[in-house]
């Protein structure tokens, strides 16, 4: 096996941003089986289940420390209409679900249940509102309906359906790629109307909303640029005008071919290369954003919110292609811890992000089967296992001597990508070797504080290809890792790691 080596510095002790803990938040349409037959069975499903919901799923992902849950949509958002989600299930109205397979949705699970399923998750609610079509009015009222106490119209609805007190719902989405499937509109055009629906979410009784504008699909700058005209002007210092708090961006990965067009499992080397050297340009991607909104927002009050991103494969063979049911490898794993290393270097402006998606749909952490069998992905492994990122403090890591680049088409694609935080006495580790074929050994000067004790974990198989399955659940699951530390200069620790190819590691620290 070929050998490479590479060296960094990690300063214990300079603190960066805070990794805000919902940059590992998740998402669940009512699109394909993520909803139905994912996370809701229903009450009468010989499955156990708590009011429907799936617990076999919910203590799966109570093991991921889940922030937030991102619901109804996506595109399904803006064709629905909250109140056909209450009340007694046998009088909800039926809808079509045109974008997502043109099947029937029976409105089974709603509001209600959405809240069920954060409180059994822990999790803070992120609602969607529509915008396409929808009203001012409908969403005002869905936040006054969830959100308020005391007495009024919706208090008084929400009541009649059997919940007295007000839920907590902090982060709201105001409409889902308006460019796209929301409305296909017009950046000025979508920017005040995001404007107008903010102004009438009203924090109700202390639950104080976090409004999430709609943003662009990948680096459209434009996009983001209009919607920051709107709350600010270039160069302002001032504070923006507080209508909506964050803006979105959504960024899917692939092989270079375009969504859907590439195999989930049977991929070739170059298309692994393809999908990495995609995956990394989300660094370049937030880079650009920022710097636009930085340049109307220098204090950085608006957050930036990546509430879609993950790969997108060929479904799987014989499934709905509306459904965007895929398989899940080693390829897939490393996607995701190197989108949590560029996350984490961002988290000064990034505020929130959001894997698509939770169950049964792209980058799932879960699968199910129609027997109803249960997978955990590999990049379930890797949500679980860099869970300590969440809400600790981010610490430099400075790249001394790289591995040699891999050279895919006319890029380069560098195959070592490390992250580091520190949180309660405990720093966290993040190392991925993207490369395919070659050993790297990993030279880690961990400086700035005393190091206690050393424990790590690795996440690999014999093939990025490998995946999980009812029959071989654990083809690609965490063991433990051997590294080894040493005494370093100036009272450092040399902490040396050999990652084997297509692998990702934790290195958790204790610190004196
Ligand atoms: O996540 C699947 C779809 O991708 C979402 O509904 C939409 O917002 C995006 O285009």
């Amino acid at each position: 096996m070929p050998t490479c080596s590479a060296h960094a510095v990690v300063d214990l002790d300079v603190t960066g941003a805070t990794i805000s803990k919902h940059l590992y938040g998740h998402f669940a349409e009512h699109l394909g089986r993520c909803i139905y037959g994912g996370f809701w069975v229903g009450e009468d499903s010989s499955i156990p289940n708590e009011g429907g919901i799936r617990l076999d799923v919910v203590e799966a992902l109570r093991a991921l420390d889940v922030p937030n849950l991102r619901w109804p949509g996506g595109c399904f958002a803006d064709a629905y209409h909250w109140r056909d989600g209450i009340g007694p299930k046998q009088d909800r109205p039926v809808m079509v679900n045109s974008l997502w397979g043109d099947v029937e949705e029976n409105n089974h699970f709603g509001t209600h249940e959405f809240m069920a399923l954060c409180e059994l998750l822990g999790a803070d609610p992120y609602i969607n509102g529509n915008v396409g079509s929808g009203t001012v009015q409908e969403m005002s009222e869905w936040v006054e309906y969830l959100t308020r106490d005391g007495d009024s119209p919706m208090v008084r609805l929400r009541k009649a359906n059997g919940r007295d007190a007000p839920w907590k719902v902090p982060f709201w989405g105001i409409g889902n790629e308006a460019w796209g499937c929301g409305g296909h509109m017009r950046a000025e055009t979508y920017a005040d109307l995001a404007c107008r629906y903010a102004t009438f979410l009203h924090n109700h009784d202390g639950n104080t909303l976090y409004r999430i504008a709609a943003g662009a699909s990948d680096d459209d700058l434009t996009w983001t640029e209009a919607l920051m005209k709107a709350v600010s002007c270039l160069g302002c210092t001032s504070r923006p005008r507080g209508l909506f708090q964050a803006i979105s961006f959504h960024y899917y990965t692939f092989a270079g071919d375009g969504i859907s067009k590439s195999p989930a499992i049977g991929f070739t080397d170059e298309q692994y290369y393809r999908t990495m050297v995609k995956a990394a340009d989300i660094d370049r991607v937030i880079a650009a954003h920022s710097a636009v909104m930085d340049a109307y927002d220098p204090l950085r009050q608006v957050g930036l919110v990546c509430d879609e991103w993950g790969t997108w494969w060929e479904v799987e063979p014989g499934t709905n292609p509306r459904f965007l049911y895929q398989q899940n490898t080693l390829r897939d794993a490393l996607v995701a811890s190197l989108h949590f290393d560029i996350f984490h270097k961002h988290a000064a402006r990034l505020r929130m992000a959001n894997i698509a998606q939770t169950v049964n749909v792209l980058q799932a952490m879960i699968l199910t089967d129609d027997e109803d069998r249960l997978v955990l992905t590999p990049t379930y492994h890797v949500f679980e296992m860099n869970k300590g990122h969440q809400d600790a403090v981010s610490v430099p890591v400075h790249l001394v001597e790289a591995a040699p680049a891999v050279t895919v088409g006319d890029q380069e694609l560098d195959p070592l990508s490390v992250s580091a935080s520190t949180k309660d006495g405990r720093a966290l580790v993040s190392l991925s070797n993207l490369a395919l074929d070659t050993d790297t050994t990993v030279r880690l000067d961990l400086r700035g504080r005393a190091i206690t004790a050393t424990r790590a974990r690795i996440l690999t198989a014999d093939k990025p290809q490998s995946h999980n399955t009812p029959t071989a659940p654990d083809a690609v699951a965490p063991a433990d890792f051997a590294v080894t530390t040493r005494p370093g200069a100036h009272g450092s620790t040399e902490l040396t790691a050999v990652l084997p190819p297509h692998s990702f590691a934790i290195v958790e620290l204790d610190l004196a």
